[in-house]
């Protein structure tokens, strides 16, 4: 079954039967790359260009990846060496390159709602790689992926997602995604990075990390974005770090087979110390790998899609 749509832009504009056919084939395409030879012919013919106005390790890399992993051509374009450091208009920039015919433009970009633009423009699929403080949705749903496989059912789950929220673009994709599902979703961090209004979203509020924990199946803990932040939000790093770091101690709170999650880069003993990170609980890099099968899966069902 394709995926009847041409752009991927937000976790809630899928559907849970959309989902679930995203992660049943992001579950297929894992073997892939334990080959030996870590290729199929799935994209052959295909152009992915992924245009990245913000730093990135593992999404870029892993689109990357899973663009070569079907035998996709795949061209890597950053804002630092590109024509938008002359003042080419983002829209001019993509359109350019879709004049090269791309099948796919993969964006990631610092101001809300640059994927939608593009994909109301283009003739090509758009997959949004994150945009400024609104969606990331192939990391919601390695998220979800992760936390399926490791825990069978989401519904009835209780999920703290703790930290910097307002700036959160995971958070809002985790958030609609582990709603959808039936999670009991907490968010937890100081006031002033929480969103006014977020329990409309279907979550629950605490100021109060230790309480928020207790019993938690599944811990996300957030990066601070300091680079999206225009004020001071809080006192000081220490401050931060002794109020909503996670620790063992705290960590001992929640269930005893919680899962810790975070979507990188880590800023090792402020949200989360290095025991935690890279210890028994700690699935970071199980959601690294699912993050390469799920954009596998995401461009080979948009090409069937666009196939019908
Ligand atoms: N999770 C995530 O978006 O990481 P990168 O910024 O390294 O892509």
């Amino acid at each position: 079954m394709p995926l009847k749509r041409k752009d991927i832009l937000s976790i809630d504009a899928l559907s849970c039967e959309e989902i679930d056919l995203i992660l049943q084939t992001a579950e297929s395409f894992k073997e892939v790359s334990t080959r030996d030879i870590k290729k199929v012919p799935a994209l052959r013919g295909k152009t992915i260009i992924n245009l990245f106005f913000e730093p990135s390790t593992r999404t870029r890399t892993s689109f990357e990846l899973a663009g070569k992993r079907l035998s996709a051509d795949v061209i890597n374009i950053s804002a630092a060496s590109s024509s938008a450091v002359k003042n080419e208009t983002i829209l001019d920039t993509a359109r350019n390159i879709e004049a090269m015919h791309s099948d796919f433009i993969v964006v990631r970009h610092s101001a809300s709602g640059v994927p939608q633009l593009l994909a109301g423009v283009l003739r090509s699929a758009v997959i949004n790689a994150g945009d400024g403080a609104h969606q990331h949705p192939s990391q919601g749903l390695l998220d979800l992926m992760t936390i399926k496989e490791k825990k069978g059912e989401i519904k009835g789950l209780k999920v703290v997602i703790v930290g910097d929220i307002l700036h959160s673009r995971v958070a809002r994709s985790d958030i609609q995604g582990l709603v959808k599902y039936g999670a009991e979703v907490c968010v937890v961090g100081p006031p002033t990075l929480i969103p006014s209004g977020i329990e409309r979203w279907g979550v629950k509020v605490s100021l109060h990390m230790d309480e928020a924990l207790v019993g938690a199946d599944i811990i996300i803990v957030l990066r601070l974005q300091l680079e999206r932040q225009s004020r001071g939000f809080f006192p000081t790093l220490r401050e931060y770090a002794m109020l909503y770091g996670l620790n063992q101690n705290r960590l001992n709170l929640a269930d005893p087979e919680v899962l810790v999650m975070h979507p990188g880069p880590i800023n090792r003993g402020i949200e989360l110390s290095s025991e935690i990170a890279d210890g028994l609980s700690s699935v970071i890099l199980d959601q690294v790998t699912n993050g390469l099968a799920v954009r596998m899966a995401l461009f080979f069902l948009l090409s069937e899609g666009s196939q019908h």
